[in-house]
């Protein structure tokens, strides 16, 4: 278990919070500190935006404002997250030395006024960023207080395409190292097509808006660098950091709903602990799904081990079109969903909330009405609530089922000129896990790169890009006796976003016995019936079966008798293709049926176990609108109720039970 956030000892949840107090006078700052130990609050990330304060001139520092802070924090038991403060430029350095904006694809520049205004590759923020970097690390890096070090903030939250010229010399310094020759890249990037040949690295751009569709393979390594450039400048603020400290080095990861430009799992690796923010997006159709889920790959980043859940909000966000603010018991059950898929430190932005600036909408654990609230109640009461799960902590959850997630399939999956705009790969990545999760079954969220052999049954949803080393490890996890069921558009290109041949899904097509000839997408709007008894929308495609057996098959649009779910013997093992999109009980009976899963459990309650020596902990999440009764024996750690055989859960309540004394499913 990682003890960064809270010291050796006795496990326990710790409880945090972005604290900004630059924000307010320094009267404000006693007040806080107070309430934050009320709270039972023992980890603050400060000093995440502070560089205007900190050098509030070039080359001049003022840390009076952070050392005073950082005492008063220690002073009262509460431990530092320390922010490197490089996440946003002071606006003299912009002024200084525009040339570090960043540039947008159509080649205008950003101005300042926001925030992360800075290009990735800028050797001019480098220098200047990493000598405050300097700065900060001698100072405090040797402070008991210091439990954490919290490099920049939400790397390329904003920023992390940048198409200026600084950024295209990058970019061919990646591609020299990658390719080696110019014709490996012609060969590579297929510039035969459209005459796009190169005879020398210089002519090479970032794929900046042109007149047409633009180069896939171009757009898809430039995605992959822009990636690799911001994981190559945490790794320089953190070798800067452990010069001068041995406390783990983190950043917070954006696993969320609308972020997609860097790939984690590539990240990952370099984390002393992995750390994630997530806010509930409503413009999605099951908020509290993609939590669980964002959850669930969260540890996959973090290889199954306790994480941190660095922000979320106890209310409502403000950079959403319509801003909706938690009902009662909300907080605490969303809480409980990271709790239970493995996050052991809960922080939330921010403590207090703003009264000016971006975010002054924002909620926060200390709202703008102040203590006396009911929001305050909640915290309160969330914060009494993991002091009695302590003993949850650096416990696993263990899961025999997978899905499998790629961020470079998700980028070249939605390329430009593409068979149908309206396959989106998070919805479908969505919909087989919110699958699963309504079946009971709880999945590790892994990479294509993964180790497959400890699970049964992995689905892969919409595997556009697939090498040929990751195809070969899903063959022989099937051949070996795993179930695998494979969605459409899977399989169809390989790592230079080039078509596989010989019918579709070209690298899954003798795992499935299946092999298709052409994508038939379907309008919006349009649905077509199976024989099952299922419908499905958005996408169909002419298949035939090989040697495997069909389950369903079109009724009728464009393909009528044409195979739409397919399972095929391999092996030992045995692999099923859904060609279309299903509606959602369609999809989760086709789910059931592959994984062996009979028994679902009723609709809105969110069932995980973590486990820990011999003990386990059954978290029961209510997130519908009525009570649901579940059978389980064991005490409930929050409500010291006891549970014989079956327990309540009241609608939107939670459950967390020790299940040592009962019977274990
Ligand atoms: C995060 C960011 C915070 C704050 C928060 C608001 O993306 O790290 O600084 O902006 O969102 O939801």
């Amino acid at each position: 278990m990682c003890t960064c956030t809270h010291g050796e000892g006795d496990p326990l949840i710790t409880l945090g919070c972005d604290y900004n107090p630059e924000q307010w006078p320094a009267e404000v700052w006693a007040e806080d500190v107070a309430l934050m130990r009320e709270a039972g609050i023992t980890l603050a990330a400060i000093n995440v935006f502070g560089w205007s304060e900190t050098e509030p001139r070039p080359g001049e520092y003022d840390f009076k404002n952070l050392d005073a802070i950082v005492e008063l924090l220690h002073e009262n038991g509460i431990r530092v997250n320390l922010g490197t403060g490089t996440a946003s430029p002071p606006p003299w350095l912009a002024t200084r030395h525009p040339e570090l904006l960043p540039m947008a694809a159509d080649g205008t520049r950003r101005y300042p006024g926001g925030r992360q205004g800075w290009c990735p590759s800028s050797p001019v923020f480098r220098s200047y960023a990493l000598r405050l970097v300097e700065q900060v690390a001698q100072r405090y890096g040797a402070h008991p207080a210091i439990a954490l070090w919290h490099v920049s903030n939400e790397l390329g939250c904003h920023n992390a395409l940048c198409y200026c010229d600084e950024s295209a010399s990058a970019f061919r310094r990646w591609l020299r190292a990658r390719y080696q020759t110019i014709d490996n890249l012609n060969t590579s990037w297929g510039t035969s097509f459209w005459s796009q040949r190169y005879g020398d690295w210089d002519e090479i751009l970032p794929p900046r808006a042109a007149l047409s569709l633009r180069n896939p393979a171009q757009m898809l390594d430039f995605r992959r660098f822009s990636s690799d450039e911001l994981l190559g400048w945490y790794h320089a603020e953190a070798a800067v950091l452990r010069g001068h400290s041995t406390v783990p080095v983190t950043t917070n990861f954006m696993v969320t709903a609308h972020i997609r430009d860097l790939d984690y799992w590539r990240w990952a690796p370099a984390m002393d602990v992995i750390a994630n923010d997530h806010y509930l997006d409503h413009r999605l159709g099951d908020p509290a799904a993609e939590l669980s889920f964002a959850a669930d790959l969260t540890r996959g980043l973090a290889g199954g081990k306790p994480w941190i859940l660095m922000e979320q909000s106890t209310g409502a966000v403000s950079w959403q079109p319509h801003n909706l603010a938690k009902q009662p018991g909300e907080m605490l059950r969303n809480t409980l969903t990271h709790v239970a898929r493995g996050a052991d430190t809960i922080c939330f932005f921010q403590w207090r909330a703003s009264t000016q600036g971006s975010e002054k909408f924002h909620s926060a654990l200390l709202p703008h009405a102040g203590a006396d609230t009911e929001q305050w109640r909640e915290v309160l009461e969330l914060s009494g609530a993991l002091g009695r799960l302590a003993e949850v902590a650096g416990s696993t959850v263990e899961a025999d089922a997978a899905v499998l997630f790629s961020w470079e399939s998700w980028w070249a999956a939605e390329q430009e000129g593409r068979p149908s705009t309206a396959v989106d790969y998070l919805a479908q990545v969505h919909a087989a896990y919110g699958g699963l999760r309504e079946l009971g079954v709880t999945a590790d969220v892994v990479s294509p790169d993964g180790d497959l052999d400890r699970y049964r049954f992995v689905v892969v949803p919409c595997l556009y890009l697939v090498s040929d080393e990751q195809a070969a490890r899903i063959e022989t996890f099937v051949e070996r006796g795993g179930t695998v069921l494979v969605t459409f558009f899977s399989g169809i290109a390989d790592q230079d976003d080039r078509i596989r041949l010989g019918g579709y899904p070209g690298a899954f097509r003798e795992l499935l016995g299946v092999s298709g000839e052409e994508f038939f997408p379907l309008l919006p709007a349009t649905t077509v019936t199976l024989d099952d008894g299922g419908t499905a929308t958005l996408w169909t495609e002419r298949l035939r079966t090989t040697t495997a057996q069909a389950k369903a098959s079109y009724v009728d649009g464009p393909l009528p008798g044409v195979p739409a779910i397919t399972r095929n013997r391999f092996g030992a093992g045995t692999a099923w293709y859904v060609a279309t999109n299903l509606d959602k009980t369609a999809l989760q009976r086709v789910l059931g049926e592959a994984a062996g899963v009979t028994t679902g459990h009723p609709g809105g309650l969110e069932v995980v176990r973590r486990h820990k020596s011999g003990k386990s902990y059954l978290f029961l999440l209510n997130h519908g609108a009525h009570e649901i009764e579940y059978p389980a024996t064991g005490t409930d750690l929050i409500s010291g109720e006891r549970a014989d055989g079956c327990v309540r859960v009241l609608p939107g309540g939670v459950r967390v039970l020790d299940e040592e004394q009962g019977e274990r499913p």
